[in-house]
Order: structure tokens, then C-alpha cells, then sequence
């Protein structure tokens, strides 16, 4: 098949792509630049009848840039063709998913895959998604999201990275390398798409963790606390950027031209194309500032390129154009920008570039992009607490297997799972009789519905993936999950919240385990036997009464189309867990906001108080978190040696080295993450109590020591300060190496 663009080639030089659009441009009506724009869903598009649809249409008539929601290459490469032969033109479109967490072989939420800690992993993970996305059809995906939250109550705290901005950046790097390839690489092979770093900007703090809601944030903050990931993805050549559905200073972001060409494009130097976050630009009439025509003007003047689903540009520019409210060289600025777009990823060259019906075939949800998923899974648990060496489990005697999560397959995947068939993955209980094996009996009952409440039940299971409510009342639950109790010799609860708890639009204003549950695990605590909490969860929960009373707890989030088995794994000790926090389990919501890397305040409580009259505190509890940032257990103990500085100065220009040992001090062998923070002890403006600046996960057999260094550089102590220079300041600084961030050895240096 011949397209217009058969001679451009998606490895040639800028000056060669330049020259090609100009050319393709020359030709385009102010309809077909504007149809460029235009992000349709995929709406009634099915395979055999593509052809008669309504998106068909416009496609037909230049009117569409790139679609999302279709899935199957087949009826991905048929509407390409369509494009391609049927369109004055002949210009590709753009296919993009939401491709969160893996496409049919699915990975742990990304709050889960951030707790490895594991960069080649992480990257790994996003590389075979995109691998099995481009297999069928898919050249664009709408990752990562690397919105810091703070706040649990925000269901999309489960689709991010956590509190931490330093990590969050470098995970943002991973997954950006994982999707797209590196530097001159990148989008060399039809296994690479292009990613969209989302959500433009600091979505992730909603007031009240409502989501949708305003956000208002000073902009020291914005650029110490919340860009930085969202950089850090630019950095990694990023090919897109979505923006968020907030307003930024109260401007939405959708039409914040300080966020998306002062910042985005002037400072930090992106130079792909910006998308809206669905509806984003409709949305800004309600958010009242002006009706269709004009926020649609403002949306493309502020520098966004692409309007997902609203088709706010595609019936209200060329008026615009008309009344003088915006000019041609804006259109053709966003236009030439998807253009680019679709050159880098080679859609010129080669239309059908990802449409290999033969991949589509052998390369989506393997078994060894299983076994992957699998080994990912174990390493993303946290085991939050573990009395008495409660697991690993014994592979014999007889296990009581309880709770609403136990026999459900559909949420294992968890939120933003799109593209996966949720029929697929296997449910704990299934898992948990292939890894035990047949020495361990198995029993299970339901033990009590996900909540009382059935209305918030359903509106908790969406997207079919429902537990099946259970029409037996609360008692008649309870005593069937009792009498198996009594038989077994270990219960394991599995409790939590489903999988639809949290993600877009499932905010909680109550994090607790819900009710029901609740009551059933005192009664699974009350008959006496030995109880492990397995916790299915997408956000932090407050954990405050099972913390004291069950003896062990581990929290598996969503972990993907293997979590089943990979939860076997680290319930009977195959696997050694190793996760490690990356966001703050309060006590309570009360304490919402809580996060490792606060200020100081002028009345910080003193050391060793968590209550001092006429103090920063609470009357009613503390101020630090149940388990805090980077905290996670191990079946082994590691050891911490103090820590060796190279100097206690640091020169303008020079590397200070800190390191310490660690050593496995317990008998099996296991993963750490050591971890390194720095305080700014004085600064122009107050700094954190304490900020990471370097973390290595490093693999000791038992009885084994490893030193482990970290380089510190004037850089690293960089911050912006109250006029948002990018600074260091000369002065004492502590530096701390620990397990986790309450729980560090500390030593002072100075930068002169
Ligand atoms: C809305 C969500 O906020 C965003 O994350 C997602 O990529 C788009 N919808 C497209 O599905």
C-alpha cells in the first residue's frame, strides 16, 4: 500500500521532518489542520463495520487525528486504512489506551509497582506492555501518571508513584525509557509507543482528596514538591503531555499558558505535543470561565494541541479563526505538532507500522510476560507487620482461606486494567492451592460481603468486576467463615477494599477496612487461631485497630494477572518480601495530609513527645503515620553499620562520598532498599525535615554484607528558592541512611 508519505522515514534528521510537514501542511485546508486536533473516542466502531460508522466518517473527511478506546488490531488496521485510502490526504491516525499497568498481561498498580523500588523492573514492566500494546495495534498510550498525592482519600492515589517527588521522577524516567526506548532509539522498532506524562499539573492535589476538585498551591511548592516528576519524564524525551482536569492558580490547567508554554515548553524545553484530559476543555464552562467557543480559544492559545473527545476545536476554531480571536499560525502550530508526532513514531513511512496481525498473535500475554508479571508482583508487597515470625506460612496442615477478596479473580488486576480480560487471572484462593501444593488442606468461606452497604458495593465494583453479593445475612457469613476457622491450624483473611475502591473518581472520605469486614476479622481474631491479613488495597487504609491486634499483614495492593500465584509465593516463603512504602499510612484521616517530608514548623514537638501543650500537634493522637514513607518487613533482619563520610566539607564543585554497610543479620537471604535523605538544616526559606536523594536496592544472602556508597554534589542540595532560582546555599546539612524514613543513622556535613 503506497500512502502519500512512503519515501519520510521515521530515523531521518529534523530538517528532513520539518521540510516533509511543510510540504504535507501546504496542502491542508483549515478543516483538515483542525481535524488533526481532533482525539474522538473509538464510539461505534466494530470490526466489519467501520466502514458505516460515524467516526468513519470523519475520518473519511480529514476531521480525525487519532482515536483511543478501540481495541484489536484488526479493527485497528482497518480503520487505518480507511484513513489512509479513503482521506483526501491519506494521513495516519493515532491510536492511544489507557495502557496503565500492563495491556492483557497486567502489572500492579503503579502504587504497588512504585513499592519495589526497582527501577529495571519498572521499566521492564513498561516495556512489555508496550510491547504487547504495539502487538495489537496501539502506538500511543496515556502513561505514566505521576501526579504526587498526599492524600489517601484520592482514589487516583492508586495510578501513582506516591508522596515522593525524587522517586516519582526517576520511576517517571523508567517508564518513559520502558515505553518509548532511549535518546536516538526511541521509536526505532515497532515495539516502542509513544507516552503521555500525566496530569498536567498537581492533579494530585485535590483539596479534600475529592477528586476533580480545585487545587491551589503556592508556587514554591509546585516547584519543590510536585513538577519535579513531571520534568523528570520531559527530561526522559517524553513524546506527550496531558493535562490535568484542575485549575492551577486559578487558571484550569487546560488553558494555563503560564503551565503549558512558560514552564512546560520554555523552561524546560519539551518539545512533543499536549492533549486534554478527556473532556478538559468542555469541562472549563462549568469550571465558568466562558462558554464552548471561547475556552476553546484559550485552550489552544495556552498551548494545548490535541482535544481528547470534546470536539470543542472541531466546531468552534474556525469561528474563532473568523472573529479574530485566535490566528492560523496557533492551528498550525498544534497541527504541525501532531504531525511530528505521528513522523517520530514512523505512522508516515509505514501506516501499518503496529499492525502486524502475526504479533497480535504470539506476542500478548505469554507466558513469559507472565512469569514477569509474576516476579514483579511478589517484589511490589509490603509486609507491614510480622509478630513472632507469623509467615512465611508452612506448606502443611490445613489453612482456612476467608474474606469477600479470597474467591475473586476480576479484581486482581486492579483499577485502569483496561485492555485485560478479566476472566483470566486466578483467584487467591485458586493460587493458594497451586503454590501450597498437596500437603496443605484448603478450605474457604466468604466470611461477610465487601460492605453492608450494597449501594456502595456496587458503586465500588465496577466495570463488571463484581464480588457477587452474597444474599446470606451477616450471621449466616460469619458462622460458615467460623466453622472452617475452628478446623484450621492458620487463617488467612482476605480483606480489603475491591478493586474499583480506588482509582478515577473513587474517593473515600472513611479509609478504613470497610465495616462488615472489620467485624469479621475480630471474629476470625476471637477464635484464637493464628491470623495473616492478606490486604488487597489501592490506596493507604488506617490500619490502627488490625495493627495492634492481628499479628501479620501484607499488603498486596492490586498485583496484576499473577498476584494470586505471586502472593502464594511470598505467603510461603519463596519469595522474600522486599516492598517498601512509597506513601505514609496515616492513623487516622484526621491526619490528612500526612507525608515524611514536612517542614519543621516553629513549634515542632521535641524529640521523643507526641504531645506538647502549645505545640504543633493533635490533643487526640500523634503526628507520625502508622508505618511511614519506605518502611517495609522482611523474613530476614538487615543491620546498619554508621555511616562512613569522605569529608565533613563539601567544596563548590566537588563529591562528598557517604556510605555504610549493610549486612543480612537474620537466615534468609533478601532485597533492601537503603535509602538516603538530607536535611537542609538553614536555608533563605524553610526547607523539609528531611527530602530523599538516593535509595539502592541491593540483594544480601544470608550472613552477607555489602557497603553501599552514595555520591552527594552541590547539585543534589539544589532547591528553588522564594524567587525560584534553582540553588544550593552553603551550610550545614545532615545527611541520613536508613531502612526507611523514620528509622535512619544521620551524620552533618558542610557545603562551603
Ligand atoms: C480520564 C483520565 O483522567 C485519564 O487519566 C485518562 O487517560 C483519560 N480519561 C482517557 O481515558
Amino acid at each position: 500500500m503506497v500512502c502519500l508519505a512512503s519515501t519520510a522515514n521515521a530515523q531521518t534528521g529534523e530538517k528532513e521532518m520539518n521540510a516533509f510537514i511543510s510540504q504535507l501542511m501546504n496542502r491542508m485546508t483549515l478543516e483538515e489542520k483542525i481535524g488533526q486536533l481532533n482525539l474522538p473516542g473509538s464510539g461505534d466502531i466494530t470490526t466489519g463495520q467501520a466502514q458505516s460508522s460515524n467516526v468513519a466518517g470523519n475520518i473519511k473527511a480529514g476531521l480525525v487525528g487519532g482515536l483511543f478506546n478501540i481495541k484489536g488490531v484488526e479493527k485497528i488496521r482497518e480503520v487505518q486504512r480507511i484513513a489512509v485510502e479513503e482521506s483526501r490526504l491519506k494521513i495516519p491516525l493515532l491510536f492511544g489506551m489507557d495502557v496503565i499497568h500492563g495491556y492483557e498481561t497486567v502489572f500492579p498498580i503503579p502504587l504497588g509497582l512504585s513499592c519495589t523500588w526497582d527501577m529495571t523492573a519498572i521499566e521492564q514492566s513498561a516495556r512489555i506492555a508496550a510491547k504487547e500494546a504495539s502487538a495489537d495495534g496501539i502506538c500511543w498510550t496515556f502513561s505514566p501518571m505521576v501526579d504526587i498525592a498526599r492524600d489517601p482519600r484520592w482514589g487516583r492515589i492508586s495510578e501513582g508513584s506516591g508522596e515522593d517527588p525524587y522517586l516519582g521522577g526517576q520511576i517517571a524516567k523508567a517508564m518513559v525509557r520502558g515505553y518509548q526506548g532511549v535518546g536516538e532509539k526511541a521509536f526505532t522498532s515497532n515495539e516502542q509507543i509513544m507516552a503521555c506524562v500525566k496530569h498536567y499539573a498537581l492533579y494530585g492535589a485535590a483539596e479534600a482528596g475529592r477528586d476533580y476538585n480545585t487545587v491551589d498551591m503556592s508556587r514554591n511548592r509546585m516547584f519543590n514538591e510536585y513538577l519535579y516528576p513531571y520534568q523528570a519524564a520531559v527530561e526522559a524525551g517524553v513524546g506527550s503531555v496531558m493535562a490535568s482536569f484542575n485549575e492551577v492558580d486559578g487558571v484550569p490547567a487546560t488553558a494555563n499558558r503560564w503551565l503549558l508554554d512558560d514552564v512546560l515548553r520554555k523552561q524546560w524545553g519539551f518539545g512533543g505535543f499536549v492533549v486534554t484530559d478527556y473532556t478538559g476543555i468542555n469541562e472549563m464552562v462549568d469550571h465558568g470561565i466562558g462558554d464552548l467557543q471561547t475556552v476553546s480559544a484559550r485552550a489552544l492559545k495556552a498551548g494545548i494541541d490535541m482535544d481528547m473527545v470534546g470536539e470543542g476545536f472541531l466546531s468552534t476554531l474556525k469561528k474563532s479563526l473568523s472573529e479574530g480571536h485566535i490566528t492560523e499560525a496557533v492551528i498550525d502550530q498544534a497541527c504541525r505538532r501532531i504531525l511530528e508526532a505521528k513522523y517520530k513514531l514512523g505512522l508516515f513511512q509505514d501506516p501499518y507500522k503496529y499492525c502486524s496481525l502475526e504479533r497480535a498473535k504470539k506476542e500478548v500475554y505469554t507466558a513469559e510476560n507472565r512469569a514477569i508479571a509474576r516476579k514483579i508482583a511478589s517484589e511490589s508487597f509490603v509486609l507491614l507487620k510480622n509478630d513472632n515470625r507469623q509467615l512465611p506460612l508452612q506448606r502443611k496442615g490445613t489453612i482456612a482461606v476467608v474474606g469477600p477478596l479470597a474467591n475473586t479473580g476480576t479484581n486482581m488486576p486492579g483499577t485502569w486494567s483496561v485492555a485485560t480480560d478479566l476472566e483470566r487471572p486466578q483467584t487467591l484462593l485458586a493460587g493458594l492451592q497451586t503454590v501450597a501444593g498437596k500437603q496443605t488442606k484448603i478450605l474457604y468461606a466468604k466470611g461477610s460481603n465487601l460492605t453492608n452497604d450494597a449501594d456502595l458495593e456496587k458503586r465500588a465494583t465496577m466495570f463488571n468486576r463484581s464480588l457477587g453479593r452474597d444474599n446470606r445475612t451477616n450471621e449466616e457469613l460469619l458462622n460458615e467463615a467460623l466453622q472452617i476457622a475452628r478446623q484450621a491450624d492458620v487463617i488467612v483473611a482476605a480483606l480489603g477494599e475491591s478493586s474499583e475502591f480506588s482509582g478515577e473518581s473513587s474517593s473515600r472520605s472513611e479509609i478504613g477496612i470497610p465495616d462488615v469486614q472489620q467485624q469479621l476479622l475480630q471474629a476470625l481474631m476471637a477464635t484464637g487461631k493464628p491470623v495473616v491479613l492478606v490486604l488487597f488495597t489501592g490506596r493507604p487504609l488506617t490500619l490502627t485497630w488490625e495493627n495492634e491486634h492481628v499479628p501479620a499483614i501484607l499488603n498486596v495492593w492490586f498485583g496484576g494477572s499473577e498476584a494470586a500465584l505471586a502472593i502464594g509465593d511470598v505467603l510461603f516463603g519463596d519469595v522474600n518480601p522486599s516492598g517498601k512504602l512509597t506513601t505514609s499510612f496515616p492513623r487516622n484521616v484526621g491526619q490528612i495530609p500526612l507525608y515524611y517530608n514536612h517542614k519543621n514548623t516553629g513549634r515542632p514537638l521535641p524529640e521523643g513527645q507526641w504531645f506538647q501543650k502549645f505545640r504543633s500537634n493533635y490533643l487526640d493522637v500523634g503526628n507520625d503515620p502508622l508505618y511511614p514513607f519506605g518502611y517495609g518487613l522482611s523474613y530476614t533482619t538487615f543491620a546498619y553499620s554508621d555511616i562512613q563520610i569522605s569529608s565533613n566539607t563539601l567544596p563548590e564543585n566537588g563529591t562528598l562520598t557517604a556510605a555504610v554497610t549493610v549486612s543480612n543479620t537474620g537466615k534468609t537471604a533478601g532485597a533492601e532498599v537503603v535509602q538516603l535523605y538530607i536535611r537542609d538544616k538553614v536555608g533563605s526559606i524553610t526547607r523539609p525535615v528531611k527530602e530523599l536523594k538516593g535509595f539502592e536496592k541491593i540483594f544480601l544472602k544470608a550472613g552477607e554484607s555489602k557497603k553501599v556508597q552514595f555520591a552527594i554534589t552541590p547539585e543534589t542540595l539544589k532547591f528553588y528558592d522564594y524567587d525560584l532560582n534553582y540553588v544550593c546555599e552553603p551550610g550545614e546539612f545532615e545527611l541520613m541512611i536508613g531502612g526507611n524514613s523514620a528509622q535512619v543513622k544521620s551524620v552533618v556535613f558542610t557545603l562551603k
